[in-house]
């Protein structure tokens, strides 16, 4: 079969649910990726690829449910290449309306070595593993893992091998990053030149941002003919993360001079979606990241705020509501009523349940009571403090008072509940940050360690409310937590106790078939 290529249009494939989970501490619950896999469909991505279904039992589950709820994008399963992750790849995308498998090895010297195959070998793998998925799904994806490394010829050789077996996309993965725009766009026009059956299927492009070139290879690559961008929300990914969705799609929107292509995507989604990913992997967007950075449409400078006043476009490529983002930031105050709450979150892209509303209305309540504007950003981190804050945590702060000032030392007298049970303690410390987590460490002994700490505050103002950001580290581990609060300390309290929680979670599940995530590249052609 040749897949049928609309040449004007540039396919969006999304892995932030696969890639991007990958992000060390960027572990996202089922509920939160049949959520996001739904704005992503909302959205228009063309295909969502939602999990490594082989990687464990939740995993599954995750790619087989958003494969059972997703409406119009494919829904696509990472698998090695290997009979067993591609039938169990199949298993959970079977379920779809347009399922897609995708199969992987590494094909460079340094990933060729990793399972010892010589170059026969792998050719052959690569062929029986494509035959196999292409006999269980009519749309299937194989990448050459560290393409970009890759010997020519052989790289030519194994794309024509999976070709004749039956893929669809061929997927030329900058697995580390290393390649420049220029190369990117020789290696797609070399390939479709040289590989017979190069016009039967769709050429994609995956780049990791390791020399902060994802969006620039990209967008070569599609230059030279590649009809699919991999990508992520805020980049999200591996190490320096992936492609951003929003950088590639705002870019052919804004210079479709350049590249006259189209995507599906519907950009004025793109905040919400930005903010909710943020929230849920607990990676916060950096202020100054393009397109959805705090900073990308704010002016300072006197000459900046001049020029806007009379013409936007003298310092704006693109206006604030192309993304979905309002002119005025400023929302509510303590008189607004539950009604204009509900609306309010689901423009911001929370769609809540009546009892989730009669929580968050509680809390905003309180919020408002004690700053005088309550702006967007402010419902976002309050948002963002109920999901980690959730009831069902077996740790919760109940209450914290903290002592602090120029006369050493600062203590932090705390209740903690520990699986329903208060526990009082004083603990001193240095500071009252540090004060307050001897205290969490006194009631809840272990041995994790702090590897980050950041404190921002949301919006302006003294009253402001901080939105503290912790990672910690166990045995390889590693989690995030946040949570925000007009209060630095009891911010970082709670911070702490959610990175806490997270890590509990993922002490339980630590089970054999968990660990292959982690061992995935390495194991690659196993
Ligand atoms: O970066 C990479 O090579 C990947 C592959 C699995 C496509 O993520
Ligand atoms: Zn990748």
């Amino acid at each position: 079969m040749s897949t049928k290529i609309d040449q004007d249009r540039v396919l969006i494939f999304d892995t932030t649910l696969r890639d991007g989970e990958q992000s060390p501490g960027a572990t996202m619950t089922h509920a939160e990726k049949l959520e996001i896999a739904g704005m992503l469909d909302e959205m228009g991505v063309d295909i969502i690829e939602a999990g490594f279904p082989i990687a464990s039992e939740g995993d599954f589950e995750a790619v087989r449910d958003i494969a059972r709820q997703t409406k119009n994008a494919t829904i696509c399963g990472l698998a090695r290449a290997n009979f067993k992750d591609i039938d169990r790849c199949w298993e959970a995308v079977r379920h779809a309306k347009s399922p897609r498998i995708h199969t992987f090895i590494g094909t460079s010297p340094l990933h060729r070595a990793i399972p010892n195959l010589d170059m026969d070998q792998m050719a052959e793998r690569i062929h029986e593993t494509v035959t196999h998925a292409r006999n269980l799904c009519d749309n299937v994806q194989w990448s050459p893992m560290d393409a970009t490394r890759t010997e020519h010829d052989y790289l030519c050789r194994v794309v024509e091998i999976a070709i004749k077996a039956g893929a669809t996309t061929i997927n030329i993965p900058d697995t580390v990053g290393y390649t420049y725009p220029f190369e990117s766009a020789n290696l797609i026009r070399m390939l479709k030149e040289r590989v017979p059956g190069a016009d039967t299927v769709i050429f994609a492009t995956h780049c990791h941002n390791d020399l902060g070139m994802a969006t620039a290879n990209a967008l070569a690559a599609v230059e030279a003919g590649a009809r699919q961008i991999e990508c992520t929300i805020n980049g999200l990914g591996e190490r320096a993360g992936n492609t951003a969705l929003e950088e590639v799609v705002m870019a052919l929107k804004v210079r479709n001079d350049i590249l006259p292509y189209r995507t599906g995507v519907d950009t004025t989604k793109i905040m919400n979606i930005s903010r909710r990913v943020a929230t849920v992997s607990g990676f916060p967007v950096q202020y100054n990241k393009a397109i959805v950075g705090k900073n990308a449409f704010a002016h300072e400078s006197g000459i900046h705020q001049d020029g806007m006043l009379k013409n936007a476009e003298t310092f704006e490529i693109m206006r604030p509501a192309d993304i979905g983002l309002k002119e005025t930031n400023l929302v509510m105050g303590k008189h607004s009523g539950r009604a204009a709450l509900r609306a309010k979150l689901k423009e911001l892209g929370f769609d809540l349940a009546d009892n989730q509303l009669n929580d968050v209305f509680v809390r905003f309540k309180a919020l408002a009571d004690r700053k005088k504007e309550v702006f967007e950003d402010d419902l976002v981190a309050l948002m963002r403090d109920q999901v980690s804050g959730e009831a069902h945590d077996r740790i919760q702060v109940k209450f914290l008072r903290v002592i602090c000032g120029t006369e050493a030392p600062q203590s932090a007298d705390l209740v903690l509940s520990v699986d329903g049970v208060d526990h009082r303690v004083t603990a001193q410390g240095d500071g009252p940050v540090d004060a307050t987590f001897n205290a969490v460490k006194a009631v809840f002994p272990h041995t994790a360690n702090l590897q980050l700490y950041q404190v921002h505050a949301v919006t302006e103002g003294t009253d402001a409310q901080a939105t503290v950001s912790v990672r910690m580290e166990e045995e390889g581990r590693i989690v995030t937590g946040q949570a925000a609060d007009t209060d630095t300390v009891v911010a970082s309290a709670k911070a702490y106790v959610n990175a806490l929680n997270r890590l509990l979670v993922r002490r339980q599940k630590s089970d054999p078939d968990a660990d292959v995530k982690s061992v995935s590249y390495r194991d690659a052609g196993e």
